[in-house]
């Protein structure tokens, strides 16, 4: 062993002794588990059914999981200045967009698998393998029920048509699900018809952009604002909670799925990729393909109340009861290709 090595595995390993402490670490590793080896995942999910799919995952290969949970720009941050000494071996995280600022952060290499790439849609795996999508939510538009459904209101595009004038709400502009969305746009028309759009919006506003999703779900909820547009996964939050005003509250709301009779509804995805510098490709390899495994998919799916990526998954997800749609094609990597379009359209439009 020479002593580069040496030294690389040394600081790896004291790295990772140091991460331990914000992460959780299985306990009971048998000689078995050990001869499998691990797989180290930073995560930007941090969903107890996750933890379910971790362990069943170790029962099945003996391989033992650790992960550190952190914000993705964080992690990205962190796999980039830990280098080649990095002992990340996968990278999960929510956002096409946010898997694009992996890949040009450059620490996501490519993997091929028969497995990946028969089991997840064409539309949900990057190009050359950077990273595969693992769960899909939509983003739609909703309504406050009281007045009943507004008119003219069936595509992203209506949202800028001048008869909405002082209902829209959206969050602003810095906020990767609306930056995918108008990405989205830039990559199936053109960018004139994403400015045309954002400044249509921005005309109809009800309020400054503010909140976050829950927010624009609440302000429709309360009348403050008569439309606006949130990822699915929230939606079902509400649908299954506990509490009866939150109940309430998705009762009053309307639901659509935009461009049903165009291009389908804009989508998006949680995923993973293998990092660049893995110590462990050949397990990470193994895991990811666990994910996209029929009783794997349901799980990581509902942690999030998102929709499976497999077609054939069977899913229970709570989601599911919001109604079956058309989803938009395109394949999600262009939603990281054309964000910085995107971001400076919003600025010209004056989305802040
Ligand atoms: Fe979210």
């Amino acid at each position: 062993m020479s002593f580069k090595f040496f030294s690389a595995l040394l600081l790896a390993s004291s790295l990772w002794a140091c991460s331990q402490n914000i992460s959780e670490t299985p306990t009971n590793t048998t000689t078995a588990e050990k001869d499998a080896g691990v797989v180290n995942l930073y995560s930007s999910r941090h969903y107890d059914t996750d933890l379910a799919l971790y362990d069943n995952f170790t029962s099945q290969t003996g391989i033992e999981v650790n992960r550190i949970e952190a914000k993705a720009d964080a992690l990205i941050e962190r796999i980039k200045s830990e280098g080649e000494f990095s002992p990340a071996d996968l990278l999960i995280t929510v956002d096409a967009g946010v898997l694009w600022r992996a890949e040009t952060a450059g620490i996501l290499q490519p993997v091929s698998s028969d497995i990946l790439e028969t089991r997840v849609p064409e539309s949900f795996q990057h190009p050359d393998g950077l990273w595969y999508g693992l769960s899909k939510r939509a983003r739609v538009i909703i309504y406050n029920k009281d007045n009943g459904k507004p008119e003219n209101l069936e595509s992203y595009k209506d949202l800028a048509n001048p008869l909405h004038k002082g209902k829209v709400c959206m969050r602003s502009s810095g906020n990767i699900y609306n930056i995918s969305l108008l990405a989205s746009m830039i990559a199936n028309e053109n960018e004139e018809a994403a400015q045309n759009w954002a400044e249509g919006v921005v005309a109809n506003f009800a309020r400054k952009p503010q909140s976050n999703d829950s927010g624009q779900i609440e302000a429709v909820a309360s009348g403050q604002c008569g439309i606006s547009i949130v990822n699915t996964y929230y939606l079902a939050r509400y649908a299954r909670s506990d509490e009866a005003q939150k109940k309430e509250i998705f009762d009053s709301l309307g639901i659509i799925f935009p461009n049903q009779d165009g291009r389908g509804t804009h989508v998006n995805i949680s995923g993973a990729g293998v990092t660049t510098h893995a110590p462990n490709r050949e397990n990470a390899v193994k895991f990811l393909e666990y994910l996209t495994s029929k009783e794997a998919q349901n799980y990581f799916a509902n942690g999030n109340n998102e929709y499976p990526v497999i077609t054939n998954a069977n899913t229970s997800s709570a989601v599911e009861t919001l109604g079956t749609f058309k989803e938009d094609s395109l394949n999600v990597s262009a939603l990281g290709k054309y964000q910085a379009d995107a971001v400076k359209i919003f600025d010209q439009a004056g989305w802040r």
